[in-house]
């Protein structure tokens, strides 16, 4: 019989080597009280003597495991959450991010959004840009992505947050693939953008689907010059591009937009003050 304060004792040992005291702190209470004991923190404060099921304690000895390995927790889950909706995640995916929350954020704050009939998220992993947008709007949402694995999760999540859209494996690097899309009034895109020597070699971040975050470092607008190549041929007039960026890029990815003819472009923050967002209209 195990009590649970001996449970967090351990679980803060195991990994104070590898992980912050207040990463630690944060997984037992957002994960491990939430989701493996299934008690609010107020029930642990007042309940210290609480004995713990041996499922349970086999499943924070393997979730210790797990994060020994650098593995993020949401992998050991398999979901996170994204605007308030559940979304099943593996190591296929990219886990959704907070900031690409707030890219949702910029789509909903224009005045014009409604009038967008058809909306596409390009390079779409998870699906949580298009589910998320499709859940507020009736408009008829496409999404992309190259990875079979990724839309077989997309996929999982639409039936889940219970939302219609419409899946396509489509490499957008290919612009001869471009036609094989219809002409669309809006596109979102969290593409691929980190370069490789900014991550460290024990980061975390390594454990995520390497084709979901990093560019080639000689060229690493290519997947932006790609979409702006494909809002060219398929964005009706009107239309409005909503890009998340690394904010190393923005001024040179500025640049290429206005290369392609589109000058009205608005650049938002994050919630870090980073320029991190891009805004495009037609
Ligand atoms: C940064 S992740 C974004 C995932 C998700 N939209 C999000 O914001 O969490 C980029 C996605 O682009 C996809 N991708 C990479 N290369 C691609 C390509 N050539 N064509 C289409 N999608 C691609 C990856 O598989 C990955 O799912």
């Amino acid at each position: 019989m195990f009590k649970i304060d001996y449970i967090k004792i351990k679980f803060e040992e195991s990994l104070i080597n590898h992980y912050s005291a207040n990463e630690i702190l944060s997984m037992w209470n957002l994960w491990v009280l939430k989701y493996i004991f299934k008690i609010s923190q107020i029930d642990y404060i007042l309940n210290r003597n609480y004995v713990v099921l041996q499922r349970h304690k086999k499943q924070v000895d393997n979730l210790i495991k797990h994060l020994l390995k650098n593995q993020p927790i949401q992998y050991f889950f398999g979901f996170t959450y994204f605007k308030n909706l559940k979304i099943i995640i593996n190591d296929n995916v990219l886990i959704p991010r907070p900031e690409t929350e707030d890219l949702i954020d910029i789509f909903f704050s224009q005045t014009n959004f409604f009038s967008f009939k058809k909306i596409i998220d390009i390079g779409t992993g998870s699906g949580c840009i298009a589910i998320a947008i499709k859940k507020k709007i009736e408009s008829h949402v496409y999404a992309i992505d190259i990875c079979d694995e990724a839309l077989k999760i997309a996929k999982q999540n639409s039936v889940a947050n219970n939302v219609q859209v419409e899946y396509n494996k489509i490499d957008i690097l290919n612009i001869n693939n471009h036609h094989l899309l219809p002409k669309i009034d809006c596109i979102v895109s969290n593409p691929p953008y980190v370069l490789p020597l900014e991550v460290p070699n024990d980061s975390i971040i390594h454990s995520e689907p390497k084709n979901a975050i990093f560019v080639p470092p000689d060229n690493p607008l290519i997947f932006y010059e790609a979409i702006i190549k494909f809002a060219n041929s398929n964005l009706n007039l009107g239309g409005k591009i909503f890009l998340e960026i690394n904010p190393i890029l923005i001024s040179d990815l500025t640049n290429l937009i206005k290369k392609y003819g589109y000058f009205n472009i608005k650049i938002h923050n994050d919630f870090y003050q980073k320029k991190r967002f891009i805004v495009v209209s037609s």
